[in-house]
């Protein structure tokens, strides 16, 4: 099965940035952890926790100001069947906990980095500390998982996520965000399975389920 491409809903209003982000450090790491769970190690954890940290305190401030868009339009058409238990992961300062939260009867949101989760407000979600590589998470249990401008791990979101839950990977300034897939890029990780993705503002989504890992 190949990608479906939905029609845009929100509509691109003028001023993204035009940025080829396509040889960003974090764009190479994005692939080779996508592709093979390739290079993560306990030194690479700490490195990406560390970069992380450093950010924290300006991170809120930096984001441009259509950032929620795609997650909007990922909940609204993504059709979750299941929405049980969500899981975030890679949830930052939590600037899209609230949306999550409501979207979901559960919420959990798991981040590497201490500094980026001590920003976040404590009503959104329940947060944890954790590395996505080797979550605290038992088998086949989540009903969801968003991941929004975060590595995917397709490995582990596999062991943990329901035979028939659902990943939903969104790109907050779409092909210009430094952590990023492309449509082929998706379909190759994840081949047979059944994918979806649109652009919505600056941003992009896809939403895979049946997964089936190469
Ligand atoms: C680009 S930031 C995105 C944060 C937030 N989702 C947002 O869009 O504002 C990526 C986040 O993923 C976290 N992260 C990176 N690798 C991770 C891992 N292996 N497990 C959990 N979180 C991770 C980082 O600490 C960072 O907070």
């Amino acid at each position: 099965m190949s990608v479906i491409y939905l029609e845009q809903n929100i509509p691109t209003l003028d001023g993204k940035p035009v940025v080829d982000n396509s040889s960003h450090p974090m764009r190479k790491i994005t692939n080779l952890i996508a592709q093979n769970d390739g290079n993560w190690s306990e030194e690479v954890s700490k490195q990406v926790s560390s970069l992380f940290s450093s950010l924290a305190p300006n991170w809120n401030s930096s984001r441009h100001q259509y950032t929620k868009d795609p997650v909007i339009d990922a909940l609204r058409r993504s059709e979750l069947k299941d929405t049980n238990i969500g899981l975030e992961i890679g949830c930052g300062t939590g600037i899209y906990s609230s949306l999550l939260k409501d979207a979901f009867k559960s919420l959990i949101s798991v981040d590497l980095s201490i500094d980026m989760l001590c920003e976040c407000s404590v009503k959104d979600s329940f947060y944890i500390q954790g590395d996505a590589m080797n979550l605290p998470i038992r088998d086949d249990s989540i009903s969801a998982i968003v991941l929004i401008n975060c590595f995917l791990f397709k490995t582990e979101m596999k062991r943990i996520l329901k035979p028939a839950g659902k990943i939903l990977f969104i790109s907050t300034s779409g092909d210009s965000t430094p952590i990023y897939l492309s449509p082929e890029q998706i379909e190759s990780i994840y081949p047979n399975s059944d994918i979806k993705t649109a652009v919505a503002g600056w941003g992009s989504w896809y939403s895979i389920e049946n997964i089936k890992t190469n």
